[in-house]
């Protein structure tokens, strides 16, 4: 079964409301960018692939109702759409990434068709726009499906792994990051088992990693986050896979709240700690983790577990939604240009990637 968390559908673009599962699966119509930005900042659609992807539809959908007599004008409402979307989450950089991209299409666009009647080139970038966005999910689920074969390589028969969060197809163009090295391991017959923590407080663990390995029949254990220090002291965990949101300069990564401690946890027991993220999930332009925003979310997500409040009325509450593990805890980085090591910053500078400003 391939989980498809996303499809552009000409008027709308159709998106798998991540909120509802794994009770219900539900699709839900997204018929403007206004709508986009709200299911992206309502984890309607999450995952740092899955919400570049998102942004760059946004954007696309936007794009074809901006009504411009210059080429101008279109450029100044295709950079208020911009900045809704990019208002929407500040860590994952996939989202700036995917809109910077956009936007260079649209402006490269006009420098290219300078020369035809002005209405005409503004109705051909509105189709740019969207052959981009569709190029954005493709190249992404590429890049995942060779991220998928890389990291397969150091998953050795009969590994137990364990995952945090989801990064899957629901987090991705539809195969995952972290969750598409054990995909390829488990294709390749390598009779691997997952347990994957429960990931509070949104439960991404629970309710989408455990959904997406029920669905492929790959082996997984749910656990709750405070249960991974006693399974890799018993000798259960091989490895430790993880995605990630945003990748610094020298190698630190910032991946949903309790990486960090599985990654320490990792290290104190021997066990390998890899991230797995696409090359667009680096970010040149923050030297280390302390300078990647870290969104806070609303109390309310730890306050309740569904319908039911769990803490008293009044108690402060911290909700930061990511962490930063320092890159010394990572073993490795699997990219889909190569699986790097220390010291990363060598290895990134190998792939000439671009600064993404926001
Ligand atoms: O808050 P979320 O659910 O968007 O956070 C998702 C994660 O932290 C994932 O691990 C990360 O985006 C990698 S997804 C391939």
């Amino acid at each position: 079964m391939q989980v498809k968390p996303i499809e552009w559908c000409d008027t709308t673009i159709r998106i798998l409301d991540q909120t509802r599962l794994p009770s219900e699966v539900v699709f839900l119509e997204v018929a403007d960018y206004v709508e986009m930005a709200a299911a992206i900042r309502g984890m309607r659609i999450r995952g740092a692939p899955a919400i570049g992807v998102a942004a760059a539809y946004g954007l696309a959908l936007g794009a074809q109702a901006i009504e411009a007599r210059t080429e101008e004008e279109f450029l100044v409402k295709l950079g208020t759409i911009s900045r809704e979307l990019a208002s929407t989450r500040p860590t994952a950089i996939n989202l700036f990434w995917a809109l910077e991209r956009m936007n260079r299409a649209a402006g490269e666009g006009f420098a290219l068709r300078g020369s035809s009647p002005k209405g005409s080139t503004i109705s051909e970038i509105k189709a740019v726009l969207v052959e981009e966005a569709k190029r954005i999910e493709r190249e992404n689920e590429e890049a995942d499906r060779r991220i998928g074969r890389l990291g397969a390589e150091l998953i050795e028969y009969g590994f137990t792994i364990l995952t945090h969060c989801n990064a899957g197809a629901l987090a991705t163009a539809g195969y995952g990051t972290a969750l598409g090295v054990i995909k390829a391991a488990h294709e390749q017959g390598k009779q691997i088992k997952v347990i994957a923590c429960e990931t509070r407080p949104l439960l991404q663990g629970a309710r989408l990693t455990a959904w997406e390995l029920v669905e492929e029949q790959i082996p997984v254990t749910l656990i709750t986050d405070s249960m991974a220090g006693h399974f890799m002291n018993r000798g259960r965990i091989d490895c430790v896979i993880v995605g990630a949101d945003r990748i610094a300069r020298n190698g630190d990564v910032a991946n949903k709240i309790g990486t960090y401690s599985v990654a320490v946890l990792a290290r104190e027991n021997s066990v390998p700690f890899y991230v797995a993220a696409p090359t667009s999930t680096i970010d040149l332009s923050v030297k280390s983790g302390a300078e990647i925003p870290i969104e806070e979310r609303s109390p309310e997500e730890v306050t309740w577990i569904g319908l039911t409040r769990i803490a008293p009325e009044g108690v402060e509450v911290a909700n930061p939604a990511f962490d930063v593990t320092p890159h010394q805890y990572v073993s490795a980085i699997i990219t889909e240009k190569g699986v790097l090591k220390e010291p990363y910053e060598e290895g990134f500078e190998g792939f000439v990637l671009k600064t993404i400003s926001q």
